[in-house]
């Protein structure tokens, strides 16, 4: 008997993929492979390519947005973004992230937001940021029947918090903190954790500890799967590219190139040809001609 833990149908084909999946493949070992998408074209390429689960995350604000951080971004944005990608997504599970202020201000608040991801945008679940701090919310979003990623170490909506986008857990004391908000955030019942910028170490040993997968982004080898941000792996975000990621093509020196090249076709009339051009037929051509000079005979 096959010990996958990829659901598939009984001819063979790839089902959906659940939280419960994700349980299924932490504990026989599978890593997940986690990678985040804005629009439909890249969450199709995305499903195509088998990837477990797709991020819509907040980090659109960056690298789709051009803002300097993730804080401006707004529900509309996100829900804007989710539904182009749900539309191209059909086997991944899909997680939208909440924003800046969407979670912050009340519980309420916290469980109305997370259920528009669901019913406005047909995600599956949603993440959000934070320790201690959020479990109540948590709670809530959860027992209003949505699953809820968490996300701790560096927190980009923590931003001026932190002290500019820096390694989290790096002192006994930061770690211990960190190993405490894990256990919390999974008894409140997440059904996984994202760890962002933390040691390996640290990442491994929570890991360990918990029943929950772990998601590593810039926290080593040893979690239950990984995510990076579709246009770092790309080569697409112009900024910055975290030490952590690693980058897998180089499409924005493709992008530049292409267009320098479509640049130069239209400035040389190289572009369009006949190749690319559709034509009247002659006798239909022939019949303006032929208006053309009644029309406009003096
Ligand atoms: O917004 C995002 O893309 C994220 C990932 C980096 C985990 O939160």
């Amino acid at each position: 008997m096959s010990t996958n833990p990829i659901p598939q149908t009984q001819a063979g084909e790839r089902k959906k993929i659940t939280v419960q999946t994700l349980r299924q493949m932490k504990e026989s070992g599978q890593p997940i492979a986690m990678l985040t998408a804005y629009d439909y074209p890249t969450a199709l390429a995305l499903d195509q390519a088998g990837i477990d689960a797709i991020l819509v995350g907040d980090s659109l604000g960056m690298v789709v947005l051009g803002y300097a951080n993730t804080l401006p971004v707004t529900m509309e944005d996100m829900l804007h973004h989710c539904r182009a990608v749900a539309r191209g997504a059909r086997y991944a599970l899909l997680i939208g992230d909440m924003p800046f202020m969407s979670y912050q201000v009340s519980v309420s608040e916290a469980v109305r937001n997370a259920g528009r991801f669901l019913q406005e945008a047909s995600m599956d679940a949603v993440k959000l940021e934070g320790g201690r701090e959020r479990l109540e919310a948590i709670r809530a979003i959860v027992s209003a029947g949505i699953p809820v990623m968490g996300h701790l170490g560096l927190t980009p909506q923590s931003v001026h918090q932190l002290g500019g986008f820096r390694p989290q857990g790096r002192l006994a004391a930061e770690a211990q903190h960190l190993v405490q908000d894990a256990l919390s955030l999974q008894e409140a019942g997440c059904f996984a954790l994202v760890l962002e910028a933390v040691p390996a170490q640290l990442a491994e040993l929570i890991t360990q500890r918990l029943e929950i997968p772990t998601i590593g982004i810039g926290a080593g080898p040893y979690c239950d799967g990984q995510v990076l941000v579709t246009h770092d792996l790309l080569g697409l975000f112009d900024r910055f590219t975290p030490r952590f990621v690693k980058q897998y093509a180089q499409l924005r020196r493709q992008m530049i190139e292409a267009f320098r090249a479509y640049k130069e076709d239209v400035e040389r009339r190289a572009f369009p040809t006949d190749e690319h051009s559709l034509f009247m037929a002659e006798e239909e051509w022939q019949r303006l001609q032929e208006w053309m000079s009644d029309a406009f005979s003096e």
